[in-house]
């Protein structure tokens, strides 16, 4: 398994290029199921995720040409297979968005049941529910979710209230209901700008969808869709990270390629505590970790408040700000797997509950410490970056899920950051541990 050696204490200066979303990308990826002719996308960001959603559609039949890195040319007109296997599903949850696409374009999709993952249990009875709506029949078999459309193959329109804010529940449902038969909205429905940026490919398709991004979305069902071309919106997950690990190291950086006004509560919350943040441009910012920073309450919520992605990497940053904050998880009720890590680099972290009250400014110093998930290790590595002496990060393979290439951003603006790999078993472990994201 690959490992990061990180020796902190270096000042970062310079320049960082934003990839496209991850979590625009999987979405993406899985609507071009919904019509025989030929997605393109644009700014596909090379991590691991996306390899697995590739697989997951030449699996099932589709073609994925790749004419430039980032540019997946997907063709979905011989599919095969209605289903997402569980060795796919349990490598990505995000393997559960076949089911929307397959279902409202074949009227039957087979899509093996998450199970609980390093952030929690993660259910996913908010897609069931709304696909029950639209008048799917919904049958767990083996372990399978099975789902099967109305006798005409055809699902159809209806109302759906989503009892909580679901990214991926919205996303499968705006899928299905583009190809139902007359109008569905959707209520309560998540907000993320990936959820718009999914509207805006299907609407180029030849969906009609209204209102993506605001709690209410309607949806008119269109009889088929075609191709179309697209580019990703910009990460902004990983552009929150690289503005911390300025903030944190003290450095100054731009970071461009970005879209700061999807992350305007984030951005705000740093100023608060200290950090200054200048936005160049509508995609350039400049980021300056000078002075001292002082600690600030935060509790997660789905956008546009404060993002859960981003938890981790905040309460790292709030082990070097002065005073206390109390950092509340409420999207997922385990995701405080990084603080027993930072714990043994030297923060004062005490565990509440759903709350992590941080005790700063700590010294941090270096330690061997175990990637979780996704966002606990981009933690792990902001922690590195200004711990004393050196850390080394075990199971990496959780941070190449959905960053890409973080360690050669950020030697490229002078942090002491190596890879060291481990061929032997790497291909092993990759595939064996379910995981978030
Ligand atoms: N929930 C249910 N039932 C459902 C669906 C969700 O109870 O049917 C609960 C979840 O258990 C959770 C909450 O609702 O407590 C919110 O979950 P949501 O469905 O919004 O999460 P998701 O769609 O599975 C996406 C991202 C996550 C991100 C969350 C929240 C993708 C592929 N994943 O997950 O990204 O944390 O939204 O913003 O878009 C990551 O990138 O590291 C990552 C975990």
């Amino acid at each position: 398994m690959d490992k990061f050696r990180i020796t902190g204490g270096r000042s970062l200066k310079g320049r960082i290029s934003i990839s496209g979303a991850k979590n625009s990308a999987l979405p993406c990826m899985a609507a071009a199921l919904l019509t025989a002719e030929t997605v393109t996308l644009h700014n596909i960001p090379y991590v691991r995720d996306i390899i697995t959603q590739r697989r997951l559609l030449e699996d099932i039949g589709a073609t994925v040409l790749t004419p430039e890195l980032r540019t997946h040319k997907i063709s979905a007109s011989h599919i095969e297979l209605f289903e997402a296997p569980y060795e796919l599903v349990k490598t990505m949850r995000a393997s559960v968005l076949a089911l929307g696409p397959l279902l409202a374009r074949f009227g039957k999709a087979k899509v093996s049941l998450p199970g609980g993952c390093a952030i929690g249990t993660r259910p996913i009875d908010l897609h069931l529910a709304g696909f029950q709506q639209l008048g799917a029949e919904v049958k767990l078999e083996a372990g399978n979710v099975v789902a099967r459309a109305p006798k005409d193959g055809r699902l159809r329109g209806a109302d759906v209230h989503f009892e909580k804010s679901t990214v991926t529940g919205t996303e499968n449902l705006m899928m299905a209901a583009s190809l139902a038969r007359g109008r569905t909205t959707l209520y309560n429905a998540a907000r993320e700008p990936e959820i718009a940026d999914l509207a805006e490919l299907l609407n180029k398709m030849g969906a009609r969808i209204r209102g993506a991004g605001t709690p209410t979305i309607q949806i008119e069902g269109v009889e088929a869709l075609g191709g179309a071309e697209h580019t990703i919106i910009p990460d902004r997950i990983e552009t929150g990270t690289f503005i911390v690990a300025a903030a944190i190291t003290k450095s100054e950086l731009e970071i461009k390629d970005c879209r700061p006004e999807h992350s305007a509560t984030l951005i705000a919350k740093l100023r608060e505590v200290g950090v200054e943040i200048k936005e160049l441009n509508q995609s350039t910012l400049h980021v300056a970790g000078a002075g001292k920073l002082a600690g600030s309450d935060v509790t997660t919520e789905p956008h546009p408040g404060f993002p859960t992605d981003m938890q981790a990497q905040y309460m790292t940053l709030m082990t070097q700000a002065e005073g206390r904050a109390a950092v509340t998880e409420t999207v997922f009720e385990n995701r405080f797997m990084h603080t027993s890590e930072l714990q043994r680099m030297g923060a004062r972290i005490h565990i509440d509950g759903r709350t992590a009250t941080v005790e700063g400014a700590a010294r941090l110093t270096g330690a061997p410490v175990l990637a979780s998930d996704l966002r606990a290790s981009a933690s792990l590595v902001l922690a590195g970056l200004v711990a004393e002496g050196e850390t080394m990060i075990h199971r990496v393979y959780h941070i190449d899920r959905g960053y890409e290439r973080i360690e050669a951003k950020l030697q490229s603006v002078g942090a002491d950051i190596e890879r060291i790999r481990d061929s032997v078993t790497a291909s092993l472990s990759q595939t064996a541990e379910p995981d978030a994201g």
